[in-house]
């Protein structure tokens, strides 16, 4: 559960303990007026992990992760991505993460590809093209690459938004909401990008109002309520705040969403990613 620090560690530990984690969030404070949203937040997130932040619409998270990305100032607390301060090292934590915000923002009037070049472009990469066609391929965006990106649907924006987001390969990603409106491939495609992530030791801060989508992807899942993390630990660990499991009788149906992927399945991806209208 909540990971005490042990009193007296060793000075070389607790360094260590800080080059091993990616994100660190205490004593975070923050209101709107008189609305106070944050109200001491802690967290710590580990490096390489996935980290998963849940809430109720309006709890604070866009408010988190706009603070940690150095787009709002905290009220109170002290808060650390990738070892920098966000307060006294903007330009080094802006240098370190990547944002994917809740609302796509993908260029209406380039093509996918390039949206893609541009921001390889801006990052200063060679072989933006290759980088480009890579992520094209990766999220089925190859057949869409070439048209403009006010012809795509909710879900492809949605796709080459985080597409985007990779360029660049930032060792800290935050992404707010990256699955909302996405149809259950779009939300499968991106559940793989952002696990491969991770395995080549990307922290991901993934903000989500969709449970399952926290059980299947975060090492560690914290609830943000009434401004403050409520809880915070392994899946395993969170299901073992309610009563033990009671051994119960019950008919197997399979989900909508996997008689939707059985049907679909046979069906070429090019249909929908919406390039045959
Ligand atoms: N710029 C602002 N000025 C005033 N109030 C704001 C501002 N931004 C956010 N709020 C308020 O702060 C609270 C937290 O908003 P926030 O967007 O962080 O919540 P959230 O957890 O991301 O919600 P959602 O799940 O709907 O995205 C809300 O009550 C919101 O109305
Ligand atoms: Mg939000």
């Amino acid at each position: 559960m909540f990971v005490e620090k042990t009193p007296g560690q060793h000075a070389t530990t607790a360094t260590a303990q800080a080059r091993s984690t990616a994100i660190h969030v205490q004593g975070l404070e923050k209101s709107y007026g008189k609305l106070e949203v944050l109200r001491g937040v802690d967290f710590d997130v580990a490096r390489g992990s996935i980290f998963a932040l849940l809430g109720s619409n309006g709890s604070g998270k866009t408010t988190t992760v706009r603070i940690l990305a150095t787009l709002l100032k905290a009220d109170a607390g002290t808060v650390s991505v990738n070892s920098f301060d966000v307060a006294t090292q903007p330009a080094n934590v802006r240098e370190s993460i990547s944002l994917t915000g809740q609302f796509a923002a993908v260029d209406e009037i380039l093509s996918g590809r390039e949206n893609l070049v541009l921001v390889a472009k801006l990052r200063h990469l060679k072989d933006s093209g290759a980088i480009a066609d890579d992520l094209l391929e990766r999220f089925s965006l190859t057949d869409a690459a070439a048209r403009r990106v006010s012809s795509y649907s909710g879900g492809m924006r949605r796709r080459l938004d985080i597409a985007m987001s990779l360029i660049g390969n930032s060792p800290v990603i935050f992404l707010d909401e990256p699955t909302a409106g996405l149809d259950p491939e779009g939300r499968i495609e991106v559940w793989h990008a952002v696990k491969q992530l991770a395995g080549h030791g990307t922290t991901v801060l993934l903000i989500t109002q969709y449970l399952d989508e926290a059980e299947q992807l975060a090492d560690r899942i914290a609830i943000l309520h009434k401004g403050r993390i409520i809880a915070n630990g392994t899946l395993a660990e969170l299901k073992q705040l309610l009563p033990p499991a009671t051994v119960e009788y019950v008919e197997k149906q399979p989900t909508l969403e996997e008689i939707f992927l059985a049907i679909i399945g046979g069906h070429d991806k090019s249909d929908a990613t919406g390039t045959n209208n």
